[in-house]
């Protein structure tokens, strides 16, 4: 099967979870701690193997995966140069001592990512293995170099669950139980949600009226204590909203006034995943400080916070005890990972292919809502990542659907995963080489699946 695997469409043999998946579950709910694998009477299924944008189960099922695996999938499940390469270094070196011991390929890496990033002058990186740490690598670089502690971000943001990229995260469920032991360092202000307006005004008319919160806060009381803005260009769990141009240029040019660093978390949206390298080259803006991951590597653990120089430079020379690292910084084989999907990303051309797709992607998801009997209440994305958002018949965020949406595609042969606070958006971030056959077949599913829902 293996051979064939890639560009085939869902094919199912047993009806998922079929007996295999069951077995597992039950043996894994005796030894997982409860909170983390959502268990219910048709979940999860169990995945053995992959290629491009195909999955297969331990029932040997074969779905059209339209997740990418949390978006991390770029170059395709299992990529074959990407598995090559890790391999390789695996068997030479497969662990470093990256703060005190470099290997040569976290060199390498550091330099592709100063080339890759948007910014024409020098740039520094800082390496980690999981975007929550490359977020909070960010946090700490703002606050070395600003000597400001205070930072504003936004409703609907998710940043990862480490406490300090939890503090710039806003999703209740996440925080609550943790809350006495979160810092007070962050203010929120609105995300540029056009479809659900927090001032119920329009995009370009309203002159992104909204970004005024984020004024209010650097004039209020503890505008001072301020030293930078975090936000993603594209917000993913939130329920891939783009944030608009022009926000981004007026907030760009806001930060700039006030002498605040401005950190954009592509994690999600970067690498391709929505039609430019990284999602606030549509705007044209710069950031200070990026943060990237999932896709860097399109499936190793790695990520990374890059600045500009002129920020980064600011944390002290290491005097033998880095301040700031942990074990498994500039892992050799993430590196090696890394290195190997951007050459595919490159030599596949495949953030022009998430480009191009972009229009057909539109067409067909337009298509589908009008379709829908009300039930799609917006359709929004860019290149290869889209939200498609079910809403009842007051326009209410309608969770319910979406989650027997994602179910009934399961098990016609479709991986979706829903996002939004109200887990009510269909999100679709697939691999970047999925085939168009691939993707019509499974938007005609999503369709159904709505439908049946
Ligand atoms: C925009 C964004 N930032 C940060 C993270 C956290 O990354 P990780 O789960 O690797 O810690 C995510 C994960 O979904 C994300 O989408």
């Amino acid at each position: 099967m293996k051979d064939l695997l890639g560009a085939q469409l869902g094919q199912i043999v047993v009806a998922p979870p079929g007996p295999h998946s069951r077995r597992l579950t039950a043996e894994l709910r005796a030894v997982e701690s409860r909170n983390i694998t959502y268990v219910g009477h048709d979940f999860p299924i169990f995945f053995s193997q992959a290629a491009g944008a195909n999955v297969v189960d331990v029932d040997d099922n074969v779905y059209v995966d339209l997740s990418g695996f949390f978006g991390v999938a770029a170059a395709g499940h299992s990529n074959p140069r990407v598995a090559d390469a890790i391999s390789e270094q695996a068997h030479r070196l497969l662990h470093g001592m990256g703060d005190v011991y470099p290997t040569e390929n976290k060199v390498a890496l550091a330099r592709e990512l100063c080339r890759l990033v948007p910014g024409d002058g020098p740039k520094r990186v800082i390496f980690a293995s999981t975007g929550s740490e490359a977020v909070e690598a960010a946090l700490k670089t703002a606050a070395i170099a600003t000597g400001k502690p205070g930072v504003i971000c936004f409703t609907g943001a998710y940043h990862g669950l480490g406490y300090g990229a939890l503090c710039v995260t806003d999703r209740d469920i996440f925080k609550e139980p943790f809350r006495r032991q979160l810092g007070d360092f962050a203010r929120r202000a609105p995300y540029p949600h056009c479809y659900r307006c927090p001032l119920q005004l329009r995009y370009p008319s309203c002159e992104v009226a909204c970004l005024g919160a984020v004024r209010e806060i650097l004039d209020g009381p503890d505008g001072s204590e301020i030293g930078a803005v975090i936000v993603e260009p594209m917000q993913g769990r939130g329920g891939e909203v783009p944030a608009p141009d022009r926000w981004l240029q007026e907030l760009r040019r806001l930060c700039d006034e006030r002498n605040v660093l401005l950190i954009f978390d592509e994690i999600f949206a970067g690498f391709g995943r929505c039609g430019r390298w990284f999602c606030c080259e549509h705007a044209g803006v710069v950031p200070d400080i990026i943060c990237v991951g999932k896709g860097l590597s399109s499936g190793f653990p790695i990520a990374a916070a890059i600045g500009t120089a002129r920020v980064m430079d600011r944390w002290p020379e290491s005097a033998g005890e880095a301040i700031h690292t942990s074990t498994f910084l500039g892992h050799p084989t993430g590196c090696a990972a890394a290195l190997a999907s951007i050459a595919e990303l490159e030599e596949h051309k495949l953030v022009e292919r998430s480009a191009e797709l972009q229009g057909t992607m539109r067409d067909l998801l337009v298509n589908l809502q009008k379709e829908s009997k009300g039930k799609i209440g917006d359709v929004r994305g860019r290149g290869l990542m889209w939200g498609l958002e079910l809403v009842d018949v007051a326009g209410a965020p309608d969770t319910a659907c979406a989650a027997a949406t994602s179910l009934a595609a399961m098990r016609l042969g479709v991986i979706v995963l829903t996002s939004g606070p109200h887990c009510n958006v269909i999100a679709l971030s697939p691999p970047l080489v999925i085939t168009l056959e691939q993707l019509r077949f499974g938007i005609d599913v999503i369709g159904r699946a709505i439908a049946s829902a």
